[in-house]
């Protein structure tokens, strides 16, 4: 059968009257999708249907708010159940002690949750709450590290020119956005990730003044970048040397990575965590947790966090839903971690036979493919000089046409899912080698 996504043009087109660049958010639009994007008519377990009735093996699954895949079961079941009970009290509810306290099991480091509705305000909230009990007004964000499009965090969170940076001893920061309060960036502390001796000499510019150090546990945004063996660890020690909170950005990595996020896998004990994404189990659903003596700052008459919409009743009957299924035992952590491991190698095999210039970098379930000539890619320095990220889309719009789904953008990341079967990996091997011919030749 011949791919045409004809349909999908003439709604784009549509779309184009009615909403900017024809949608909500750029990633999905032009700037990734090129001349214009698949338009999706329903997600059914590890795949996608688009309108022209094209079928996808999805790996983006909402960029990873979908650990079970697309209408699980269990989590259509627990919307059927909850939202005939009123889809909005915007009061005080049961489901919403009961998945605090799934929070509180499955992650030590939390003893007290307050519930948002995406990453980005869970952690607008938590850096406002840092700077509240601390008493201190900056905080140090990591190169290449994102944490939503609030204007304390968008700087040198998207690739740019390797030499528009500045000296990794002083990077240039670089606003991600026109109309930014550019005072509030006064205060965002901006160091290279995976480099100790940078994060000490800025600890030790800034001293006294620094609130808070957040970090992605593992990059996210830049592909997939993990921290050095013991970074991480050393990060933590370094803060709490200072009386500096630590801020985990598990908004990718919670519920994902292990039970207890990637703070469990890398044995961390942050004073405050964001979880999003898979939270939700494809609903908004966001929260930031932590040690019960900080998170008590945000008591009335300290440190303000409201939302209307905060703790989102029908999107905690799915959270519910998927936080007692990953508690339950170890399955949905060996499913997803074992079809990680087999994709990214069969991907690597893949590279290798065909003699691709590419590396695939992953941990567990997300993983990435980067054009490259380098064996690995350990910061966004390196990100921004050495991957092709042009390469990649054409590759990503290749893998359309051969029927798997994943994000255009060489920064963000594939992620597997509950859903997804041995089937969809070879398949999906099966068009990596198909795509791969399509973008050498
Ligand atoms: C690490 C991280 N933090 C925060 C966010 C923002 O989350 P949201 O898109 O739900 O606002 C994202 C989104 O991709 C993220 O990857």
């Amino acid at each position: 059968m011949n791919y045409s996504t004809e349909k999908s043009r003439d709604l784009f087109q549509r779309a184009e009257g009615v909403l900017v660049e024809g949608g909500s958010s750029p990633s999905r639009g032009p700037a990734n999708y090129g001349d214009y994007p698949i338009f999706i008519e329903r997600g059914e377990g590890g795949h996608l249907y688009d309108v022209d009735g094209n079928k996808y093996v999805d790996w983006m699954m909402g960029y990873g708010a979908l650990p079970l895949g697309h209408a699980h079961p269990r989590i259509v079941h627990a919307l059927n159940v909850g939202a005939p009970r009123g889809t909005l009290v915007a009061a005080a509810t049961e489901t919403e002690i009961q998945v605090a306290e799934l929070i509180c099991q499955l992650v030590p480091s939390a003893e007290k949750v307050r519930f948002a509705n995406t990453g980005t305000e869970a952690a607008m909230a938590a850096i406002r709450l840092a700077r509240g009990y601390s008493g201190r007004p900056k905080f140090v964000k990591f190169e290449g590290h994102y944490h939503g499009w609030h204007d304390d965090f968008l700087v040198n969170a998207h690739p740019h020119d390797p030499v528009s940076l500045g000296h990794r001893n002083d990077p240039i920061k670089i606003a991600e956005s026109s109309g930014l309060n550019r005072r509030a960036l006064e205060d965002t502390v901006v160091v290279p990730w995976n480099d100790l001796p940078a994060l000490e000499r800025a600890l030790e510019t800034h001293r006294g003044q620094i609130a808070a150090i957040i970090c992605e546990p593992i990059m996210a945004n830049m592909g997939v970048i993990p921290p050095e063996r013991t970074y991480l660890g050393a990060v933590q020690q370094l803060a709490r040397d200072d009386g500096i909170l630590l801020i985990v950005d598990e908004t990718v990595t919670g519920f994902r990575i292990a039970p207890g996020g990637a703070q469990q896998y890398y044995n961390l004990d942050p004073d405050i965590s964001i979880f999003g994404k898979a939270l939700g189990a494809g609903l908004p659903v966001a929260a930031f947790a932590g040690k019960a003596e900080i998170m008590e700052a945000l008591a009335w008459g300290g440190v303000l966090h409201y939302g209307t919409q905060n703790a989102s009743r029908v999107g905690l009957y799915a959270s519910r839903a998927f936080l007692r299924e990953a508690g339950e035992d170890d399955d949905f952590f060996r499913h997803t971690w074992t079809l990680g491991e087999m994709l990214t190698d069969g991907i690597r095999e893949v590279l290798k036979v065909t003699g691709t210039e590419a590396i695939v970098q992953a941990v567990g379930p997300m993983f990435q493919i980067m054009f490259t000539e380098r064996d690995e890619i350990h910061d966004y320095r390196e990100f921004c000089e050495h991957v092709d990220r042009e390469k990649f889309r054409r590759f990503a719009h290749a893998l359309f046409r051969h029927g798997v789904y994943l994000s255009p953008s060489a920064a963000l990341h594939s992620v597997t899912s509950a859903a997804h079967t041995e089937a969809d990996v070879s398949f999906t091997l099966d068009a990596v080698k198909k795509a791969i011919l399509d973008v050498e030749n």
